[in-house]
């Protein structure tokens, strides 16, 4: 990140401390409690008596750096501590989940239709072969079932890979064969922006690359219309599959450390990353982070509206809700859909009280304008969340006003796929917020900001973002790959977790994160490597060479900007140039689809022949460049500009 950009996050002065009628009210509004943290197993072993265990731990945490193991010798099932604790309590009939489908149908699960529905996936998976241990793909759409088959997984000791719905067939068949699934549970479409996404059509694409599935498993949510055909003997409906089944499943017992999902994120080497999470540390971490920083009442009716197929979902649709018994409201669609006030209408009609989502929608509402948010009646919200990555003040202080009506306190929430929950945010009922901070790490979470030598750098000055000492919901490993595991997180600064952000502290200690420090971008807050969208660049046959960079965007925080070196008979053209826009499309996903591509006789290299994306950074921001005296060619970089300036022509 340049000066120019902190600068710009610092400029807003004002302060927010909590309100008094909230910080009466809230589930923690004593600072004593950052106390407690300072001795953190001790800490950490408090908040897992609040969960349901078969055995309890008999050492709360095993640390052989990077190796940890949480609450050790503990026994537990999560979907006990999700589902079956609350139906002995007047939570039964209670909603679990109110869901709305983007065309306007919606379904209310309560603790009991959950835990019904959960048993009858279990068992039904059961009948398919599926064991503790096995792993079993979800790619699916934001519909009821996706959390029924994470859970049913979980029931009987299968971990769960949950593939976004917006990943190409190849993406997808990456996934399963990394993680070796047996089974693939998807649906016969999506609905999304008015459109059918063809998950089914996906699934039979990728397949033929993946010896390991026996079975797929098919919701049906389109009907008829669906493009997914039923091939026999390998694909089930759901609705077959639990038709005949008990709806009652004995939980299995699972270890503290039993492995409970794998999810892909991205690597830099363009390899996505299986983060390896297990059961009992991460359900303290998500459960106990969730009620803290979401001030979760009983009463509360939460939205996050990030998609499952992130970890956003996991942790906090789907596990740290359920664990605390929350309503959750789920939407299957699109914002826009039917009306940019999709949001809007669904927060009044249900009375949402707490709502989380991330900078690059509150960027895209703010873009939209006030008049969808006026037509509605928001005096229900009483706190609002962000994720993903940095927010901009100018968005926070938007936020506060237009959605929050300027009462609402913000927490802004710094975390990671591999970290599992939460770990530096404000606590809406004690801390006093900056906009564009994510202030200060939760109780028992030890981060530092470390210079490049691994030394503690004082306050008022940047550096890298690290951890110094586990915490219960950190990933395990990278799935089949310790080594990778090691390198990628233990090795830069030995003993300590290096997140790949940049970091400050202010004067007083509150925490601005700065973005990545490494090659992946954060594209509407989905990380995204530069070497992954280079590889399916240079898959195209046209393509010699393609180097990519993330450029600041208005609306999605980061953009993809492709520069592209073609084979030698080869012309550039714009039917070329939007053919390998979506070449990449279907390489990786819609999102992963370049803003610009820029075609150029060469890429920028040092002498020794080392891409300088430096440069290429600098070209696509549209600053001027820093020292090019170590260029084998400077010529390529003077004609990269003209084009630039140019406009990408
Ligand atoms: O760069 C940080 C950014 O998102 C990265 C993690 O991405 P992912 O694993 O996809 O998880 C996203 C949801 C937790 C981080 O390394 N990031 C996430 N939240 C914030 C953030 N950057 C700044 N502020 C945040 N609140």
């Amino acid at each position: 990140m340049t000066d120019s950009t902190i600068e710009n996050l610092l400029h807003e002065e004002r302060r927010f401390a909590p309100p008094n009628s909230f910080k009466s009210q809230a589930n923690l509004n004593d600072p004593r409690i950052y106390e407690r943290g300072k001795d953190p197993e001790k800490f950490w072993a408090e908040q897992a008596e609040n969960f349901e265990w078969f055995e309890k731990w008999n050492q709360v945490l095993d640390w052989n750096p990077p190796w940890a193991k949480w609450f050790v010798g503990g026994k537990l099932n999560i979907t006990v501590n999700c589902l079956d604790r609350h139906l002995k309590t007047w939570r039964r009939n209670k909603a679990a989940f109110i869901w709305e489908g983007e065309p306007g149908d919606q379904r209310v699960l309560t603790y009991g239709d959950l835990h019904r529905e959960v048993c009858r996936l279990a068992n039904g998976l059961k009948n398919l072969g599926v064991q503790k241990g096995d792993r079993v793909t979800i790619y699916l759409g934001m519909i009821p079932e996706l959390p029924i088959a994470m859970l049913a997984c979980a029931r009987i000791g299968a971990a769960h890979s949950v593939v976004f719905g917006g990943f190409s067939p190849d993406s997808l068949r990456e996934r399963i064969n990394d993680s070796q699934s047996k089974v693939v549970i998807t649906a016969d479409g999506g609905w999304r922006g008015g459109k059918i996404i063809p998950l089914k059509h996906n699934v039979d694409e990728a397949l033929p690359g993946c010896p390991s599935v026996k079975s797929v498993v098919v919701v049906r949510r389109i009907g008829h219309a669906g493009p997914g055909k039923i091939k026999e003997g390998r694909d089930f409906w759901w609705h077959d599959l639990i038709d005949e089944v008990s709806s009652k499943c004995e939980p299995e017992v699972m270890d503290s450390e039993d492995l409970l999902y794998i999810l892909y994120t991205s690597g830099t080497t363009g390899k996505p990353k299986g983060i390896a999470h297990t059961t009992a540390g991460y359900l303290v971490g998500t459960a106990m982070s969730h009620k803290w920083i979401f001030d979760i009442k009983d009463e509360d009716v939460y939205w996050c509206t990030a998609d499952i197929g992130w970890v956003t979902g996991h942790s906090y649709i789907v596990y740290g809700p359920l664990a605390n018994g929350t309503t959750g409201v789920m939407y299957e669609g699109a914002p826009a859909y039917p009306e940019k006030d999709r949001f809007w209408e669904m927060i009044e009609k249900y009375s949402v009280s707490i709502f989380y989502t991330a900078p690059t929608a509150i960027r895209t509402f703010m873009r939209w304008g006030s008049e969808h948010i006026e037509k509605h009646d928001l005096s229900s919200l009483r706190l609002l969340g962000s994720v993903g990555e940095p927010i901009n003040p100018e968005a926070w202080i938007w936020y506060h006003e237009n959605i929050g009506k300027g009462s609402c306190p913000i927490v802004d929430t710094w975390w990671q796929t591999e970290t599992g929950m939460i770990l530096i945010s404000p606590l809406p009922g004690i801390t006093t917020t900056k906009p564009g901070s994510a202030t200060f790490p939760l109780p028992g979470i030890e981060p530092d900001v470390v210079d490049e030598s691994g030394k503690s750098v004082p306050l008022g000055s940047g550096g890298y973002l690290v951890l110094r000492a586990p915490w219960p919901s950190m990933l395990r490993t990278i799935y089949g790959d310790p080594e990778r595991y090691r390198e990628v997180y233990w090795s830069k600064f030995p003993g300590l977790y290096f997140t790949g952000d940049g970091c400050k502290r202010d004067e007083d200690g509150y925490y601005w994160l700065l973005g990545r420090v490494d090659d992946i971008m954060l594209v509407a807050g989905h990380n995204i490597s530069t070497t992954e969208v280079e590889s399916a660049l240079v898959d195209h046959h046209d393509v010699a060479e393609a180097a990519v960079v993330g450029k600041t965007h208005d609306v999605k925080g980061q953009a993809i900007d492709a520069f592209v070196t073609l084979k030698l008979s080869i012309k550039a053209t714009e039917a070329l140039r939007q053919e390998l826009r979506e070449h990449v499309a279907k390489k990786i996903g819609a999102l992963a689809r370049p803003d610009e591509i820029y075609f150029t006789a060469e890429l920028p290299k040092t002498r020794s022949g080392k891409i300088m994306r430096r440069l290429l950074r600098d070209i696509a921001e549209g600053q001027t460049l820093g020292d090019v005296s170590t260029l084998a060619d400077p010529s390529v970089i003077e004609s990269l500009k003209a084009q630039y300036e140019e406009g990408g022509a």
